[in-house]
């Protein structure tokens, strides 16, 4: 399966910031298995060694783990330096954080943090190791956009939109990248069954689209690596992408959207929402 990522093309290092967990986690398998070594990113310290030694052994590649809050501004000019002299030939910034609600309920410092992480420092760090690959003539970057980033998600607003900047960067950056030998993607999943989901506080399984597991979607991104500039990952999840495009309009699918996300939420779920707290980073049970 997806023969085409080789350390030729895409070596001898990818980095994949939020490796340490759901989707990134599996993509980071799905590259050590490949041969390629990594560099995974993350906030926690004890699940980065955890992650690394466990991907190092059963792979046989190198792995670095990097600690670093990639939602701080100053993060990404530590990410440029921590990995200055190795080649990062496949660079993959999935880490992301979702906020629901009410957007003028929520916390405007949460809200910057979130478009610092979902945005602009992947913007920024492609800038840096995209400028690079065109250099090698080689390379690779997949971005991590969502299924609601294609269009206004009432009550996911500012999460959608931060991933719909991704989703419009990434395509571009496909084209712009292509004749200098550098592959651009951007991964757009639906529900995956990882962490974020369950931290979300209400059920998903009343959605009308199945979960994924965090491998198939995965793969489904790194196939489309070389040929797509974007991919929606799973048979429903594209079902869906092709009403909203072809059969509904704008304004439908904003109030379809609305009323669904109306039904998961509950002012109650609201208000956990907002009370609930960024992990004490040292002492997650790992
Ligand atoms: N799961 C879904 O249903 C779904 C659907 C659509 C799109 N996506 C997108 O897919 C990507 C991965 O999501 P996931 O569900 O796999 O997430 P996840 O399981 O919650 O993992 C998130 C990863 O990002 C890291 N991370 C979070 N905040 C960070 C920060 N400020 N700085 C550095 N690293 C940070 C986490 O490690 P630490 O906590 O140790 O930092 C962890 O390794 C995200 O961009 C998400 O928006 C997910």
């Amino acid at each position: 399966m997806n023969n085409h990522i080789t350390t030729a093309k895409y070596g001898p290092w990818a980095l994949i910031t939020g490796g340490t967990s759901g989707i990134g986690r599996a993509l980071a398998e799905q590259l050590a298995e490949k041969g390629l070594n990594l560099v995974l990113v993350a906030r926690r310290q004890q699940l980065l060694d955890k992650i690394s030694a466990k991907i190092a052994d059963k792979y046989q590649v190198e792995v670095r783990g990097l600690k670093a809050d990639l939602s701080d501004v100053a993060s990404v000019e530590y990410v440029k330096e921590a990995t200055e002299k190795l080649e990062i030939g496949l660079f993959i910034p999935n880490a992301g954080v979702e906020n629901h609600g009410e957007f003028v309920n929520g916390d405007m410092n949460k809200e910057m943090r979130l478009v610092q992480l979902n945005s602009v420092t992947p913007m920024q760090l492609a800038h840096h190791f995209g400028s690079k690959m065109k250099e090698r003539g080689k390379g690779g970057i997949m971005f991590l956009a969502t299924t609601i980033g294609y269009g206004g998600t009432p009550f996911f607003s500012h999460y959608a939109a931060s991933k719909a900047y991704i989703l419009a960067l990434g395509e571009g950056l496909h084209y712009e990248l292509k004749k200098y030998g550098v592959d651009v993607t951007v991964l757009s999943p639906g529900g995956t069954d990882t962490p974020m989901i369950e931290n979300f506080g209400f059920d998903m399984k009343n959605l009308p689209m199945p979960m994924m597991t965090p491998e198939e979607t995965a793969t489904a991104g790194l196939k489309a690596l070389g040929s797509k500039p974007s991919v929606i990952p799973g048979f429903q999840n594209n079902m869906m992408a092709f009403m909203s495009k072809h059969i509904m309009t704008r304004k439908a699918n904003v109030s379809m959207a609305g009323k669904m996300m109306e039904k998961l939420m509950s002012p109650e779920k609201e208000q956990e929402q907002l009370e609930r707290q960024e992990p004490q980073l040292e002492t997650i049970e790992v």
